[in-house]
């Protein structure tokens, strides 16, 4: 992918993005990053979410549930969205931790520190920055979560590497996103709606392997696990492509 096809297909990211923002900001329910409830139902158990973030939820999975997160952690939630997941890390990293959540779009970061304030956390930061060149020093977090997030990167190499060197040796990423699980077609690749539906940077699960293995991550697993129903997925009518699509867990480590 040329440099100006990267550029643009971040741009329109943003964009969507900012717009999705600031229609949760006014109330509007989530639905989805591509408009489809199936994606977000039942991710998140209503008693342990915070219900009115639950709604703003653009996520695929549960990334937390996963993690195991501990008193005193330091994470990082790439593409952090409205903030709900990392608001609910703050819960279990407690007064000792810090969550710090990035978003490439700044009506993102306003919107989930207004949240923070709403719910009170203290140990919580929200930054602004690109997830393939993120804004932090070397080794300064023990955990990378991310949900729905990582397929928005087109440069997934670099952002494996970025997501390397902030981790600290031992850290762990634990992140929920979509998989590509059938055949491809190029025309998609490009459509920018498609990009932001978080279709079309969708990668598969051997090619994560690698990249992870290549960056020096370990026990790296990608395993898919929720199949949607293609009759509610706007991918199959809209271009053409079957519902080779599936969210699943991408977990590695650094070693120690
Ligand atoms: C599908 S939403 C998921 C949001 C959140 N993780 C959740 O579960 O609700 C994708 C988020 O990633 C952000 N994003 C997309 N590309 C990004 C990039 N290159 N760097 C940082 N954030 C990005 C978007 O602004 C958006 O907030």
């Amino acid at each position: 992918m040329s440099d100006s096809e990267t550029k643009s297909i971040k741009a329109s990211v943003r964009t969507a993005y900012g717009d999705l923002a600031s229609r949760l900001a006014r109330g509007v329910d989530a639905a989805g990053c591509c408009g489809c409830g199936p994606i977000v139902v039942g991710n998140y158990d209503p008693n342990e979410g915070i219900p009115g973030l639950v709604r703003q939820s653009l996520g695929c999975g549960n990334p937390i549930a996963a993690a195991q997160l501990r008193e005193g952690e330091a994470v990082l939630d790439l593409g952090s969205g409205a903030g709900l997941d990392a608001l609910l890390s703050q819960r279990m990293v407690g007064a000792s931790g810090l969550v710090l959540g990035l978003d490439g779009s700044a009506e993102m970061a306003k919107l989930a520190e207004r949240n923070r304030l709403m719910h009170g956390a203290a140990n919580v930061r929200f930054l602004v920055g690109d997830i393939e060149s993120i804004p932090l020093r070397d080794a300064c977090v023990g955990v990378v979560i991310s949900n729905c997030v990582l397929n928005l990167a087109p440069n997934k190499r670099a952002l494996v590497r970025e997501v390397f060197r902030v981790l600290r040796p031992g850290g762990r990423l634990v992140a929920s996103d979509i998989l590509r699980v059938g055949g491809a077609s190029a025309e998609h690749a490009s459509d920018p709606s498609l990009w932001s539906a978080c279709f079309a940077g969708a990668a598969a699960p051997e090619v994560w392997r690698e990249l992870l293995l290549e960056a020096g991550f370990c026990e790296v697993e990608v395993s898919p696990q929720r199949f949607y129903d293609p009759d509610k997925l706007p991918l199959s009518s809209s271009c053409g492509v079957g519902p080779e699509f599936c969210s699943g867990l991408l977990r590695a480590r650094k070693p120690a």
